[in-house]
């Protein structure tokens, strides 16, 4: 249609993307093949069938198994190298990918291997595709802050291949106090600071309190509920806080799209963008998720337009770089 062909042909970045959510079903039996991994489907048309989530850990218990056979650096390789296709496909021009290093450290998969496949793949992505990727790690908040602790210091060595750090995982009884810590450290050695605040709600509000006051991330991920109390709006706006939205994923893991509050916030300002999440397993990839904003609010171009450029305004790029794109 028309609208898809105007959003495709937009160019974005895109800010909430987590490699490993990426992992198709096709690749997965590739990879499954090349490391002698037995799978519990026959084929990758049964695997997106049994895909049916009703909540954040419904998916997690998936997208945690499905790891399995991610075992190599050319794995981690090829995962990155398809996404960054599909991305540059969709007029991407930069991405920011969150990656997991504890879903495989934790199964014996090297810190170095991982973001030493990942990493080649963004080099090459840019050589070949002409997209620009940097890394995020994040860490698992249903681990414990000193696991989190030991990760940050395991990534020191390749501190100038990550911009910056995140939380992902289970958001239930695992509060952004539990890694003041950690995120402290990780900003003293020059990352910079982002978490996800996306829990149904009991304690959203409070968590996202958290984040702007007490860690003082530099992005929150989701953070839609914000809309429902007028004076973390204000905080967020004060500080020019960026939210990296993802409604495809929302119609999965929490209640709806959650059109509402982010074409909400986006009509007071705030810099709200729109992301995949995890593509593969909730069904779109970054233009989708514009179209399916789209069409359950009606947006126009000039909100499309405005959401587009909000992925370059609050990116972590460089002035240099973002006044290109901007
Ligand atoms: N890790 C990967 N995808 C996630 C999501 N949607 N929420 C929390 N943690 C995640
Ligand atoms: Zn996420």
């Amino acid at each position: 249609s028309d609208l898809q062909d105007f959003i495709t042909g937009l160019p974005k970045a895109e800010l909430h993307l987590h490699i490993e959510g990426t992992l198709e079903p096709e690749l997965k039996f590739a990879l499954a093949q090349r490391n002698g991994i037995e799978l519990e489907h026959s084929s990758a048309e049964e695997v997106r069938a049994s895909y049916d989530f009703d909540s954040l850990s419904s998916f997690l218990t998936v997208y945690y198994d499905s790891m399995r056979v991610l075992v190599t650096a050319d794995d981690f390789y090829d995962l990155a190298t398809a996404y960054l296709t599909k991305a540059a496909s969709q007029h991407v021009r930069y991405a920011e990918i969150f990656f997991d290093p504890q879903a495989h450290t934790s199964r014996g998969v090297p810190f170095e291997t991982v973001i030493g496949g990942l990493r080649r793949a963004l080099v090459d992505a840019r050589r070949d595709l002409g997209i620009h990727a940097e890394l995020i790690m994040c860490f698992l908040r249903d681990f414990t802050a000193e696991h989190a602790m030991s990760t940050l210091m395991e990534s020191l060595p390749y501190r100038d291949w990550i911009l910056g750090v995140g939380l992902d995982s289970d958001e239930r009884g695992n509060p952004p106090a539990k890694f003041a810590a950690v995120f402290a450290r990780a900003r003293q050695e020059g990352y910079l600071l982002t978490m996800h605040c996306d829990i149904d709600q009991e304690g959203t509000h409070e968590h996202i309190r958290q984040v702007i006051e007490d860690i003082r991330v530099d992005r929150i991920d989701h953070g839609s509920n914000a809309f429902e109390r007028p004076e973390l709006v204000a905080a967020i706006k004060e500080r020019g806080l960026g939210l990296t939205c993802c409604p495809i994923s929302n119609g999965w893991v929490v209640d709806g799209v959650k059109e509402t509050e982010i074409v909400g916030l986006l009509e007071q300002g705030v810099k709200v963008t729109l992301n995949s999440d995890d593509p593969a397993y909730f069904g779109g990839y970054v233009a989708e998720n514009y179209v399916r904003l789209a069409e359950v609010a009606g947006l126009g171009r000039e909100q499309l337009v405005l959401l587009a450029r909000n992925s370059f305004d609050i990116a972590w790029l460089s002035g240099r770089e973002r006044e290109q794109y901007l």
